[in-house]
């Protein structure tokens, strides 16, 4: 089988298409502390459960857990994805849904990027009905000029311009998660 994936000294390459270096594993690891500080600090004294969208947002969910000094539990949930594709298709689903009990509980919902929008507003609303004591929302990119509906995010690590991005969790079809720094399609 031909690697999708190729690492040159400036760039990846993933089924043809090049993506240069944009956020390194480090500004990374420090903007993640920072959000676990502030969640420290916003949830003091309680038990929030982080709830991580797969598969994108392991590799987050995972750092920032560590980061946390309060006590946390965690489960997941998975959306539809885009596929293969680089836009999203506009319509969401769940394909997996959450086994914690998350009445009367604080929850901080776990994005690797908020793109449209329309995953997060879609679990603020399912979540909100499940009657929990508060909903958080963290990501760690957003997509600032795609989200054109209206959108509370209360943590967001990186605002990023609109081209699309891999590494750290997240994937071009698949490809691309494990690598440890983030990388941007070079147009
Ligand atoms: P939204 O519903 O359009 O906000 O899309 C959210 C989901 O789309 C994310 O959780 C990712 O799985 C995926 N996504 C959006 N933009 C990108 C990207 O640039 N790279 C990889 N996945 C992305």
């Amino acid at each position: 089988m031909q690697p999708t994936l190729v690492s040159h000294a400036d760039s990846v390459v993933i089924n043809n298409e090049r993506f240069r270096p944009y956020l390194t594993r480090d500004v990374i690891a420090a903007r993640v502390a920072e959000i676990a500080a502030d969640i420290d600090r916003d949830l003091e004294g309680e038990v929030p459960i982080l709830v991580g969208v797969l598969n994108g947002a392991f590799i987050f969910l995972a750092d920032l857990m560590r980061a946390l000094t309060i006590e946390c539990e965690v489960d997941f949930l998975k959306l539809s994805s885009y596929g293969a594709a680089k836009i999203s298709s506009g319509r969401v689903h769940e394909l997996k849904s959450l086994d914690a009990e998350v009445t009367g509980r604080h929850i901080i919902l776990v994005e690797d990027i908020v793109d449209t929008g329309l995953s997060m507003q879609f679990l603020q609303k399912k979540l909100g009905e499940m009657n929990p004591a508060s909903v958080r929302t963290a990501t760690l990119l957003h997509k600032v000029d795609a989200t054109r509906i209206p959108l509370d995010l209360d943590y967001v690590g990186f605002e990023i311009d609109n081209l699309f991005v891999v590494g750290y969790g997240l994937d071009y079809a698949q490809v691309g998660r494990q690598l440890a720094d983030i990388y941007i399609l070079d147009d």
